[in-house]
């Protein structure tokens, strides 16, 4: 009796962490977030693509994001770029970047996507765009071109 139950428990044991083991690294989706941070009454416009998939011309308005996510690869490969740009008194200012990149931003210590390497939010401000980094400070990782 004693065995039986062992090796069951064994069995739940191996399952248990089977399930949470590839649960993070092989099931979890990658989500990324830009929020609008401009401030009221300024809209942001995205375009971002990766080499599969373009994601369209969107609008953002203040405090809203915008928001996708995908499986990453287990090479974490993945690079999403975005044209973002805003009108600063009917000025255009803008980026045209990286704004995720598997190999940097997928590091669950000095990356920019959380302790799990799912959630990479970044704010564009009126100075720049910012990563929420995984000590949970704001960097400014890109300055407009204006
Ligand atoms: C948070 O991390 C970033 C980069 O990883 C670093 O530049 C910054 O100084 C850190 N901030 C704090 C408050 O520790």
């Amino acid at each position: 009796m004693a065995t039986a139950k062992n090796v069951s428990f064994g069995f739940i044991l191996l399952v248990l962490v089977t399930f949470l083991c590839c649960s993070i690294t092989v099931f979890a989706k990658v989500h990324v977030a830009v929020i609008n941070g401009l401030g009221p009454g300024n809209a942001l416009y995205l375009h971002c693509r990766d080499k599969n998939t373009d994601l369209g011309e969107q609008t953002v308005h203040y405090n809203q994001n915008f928001e996708w996510s995908f499986n990453e690869n287990v090479f974490d490969t993945t690079l999403y770029w975005c044209r973002i740009w805003w009108y600063d008194h009917h000025k255009i200012v803008s980026i045209n970047n990286e704004i995720y990149n598997g190999g940097k931003d997928a590091d669950a210590f000095h990356g920019s996507c959380g302790d799990y390497k799912d959630r990479c939010i970044r704010k564009a401000q009126w100075d720049g765009i910012y990563y929420l980094m995984a000590n949970g400070s704001f960097e400014k990782v890109y300055d407009w071109i204006r």
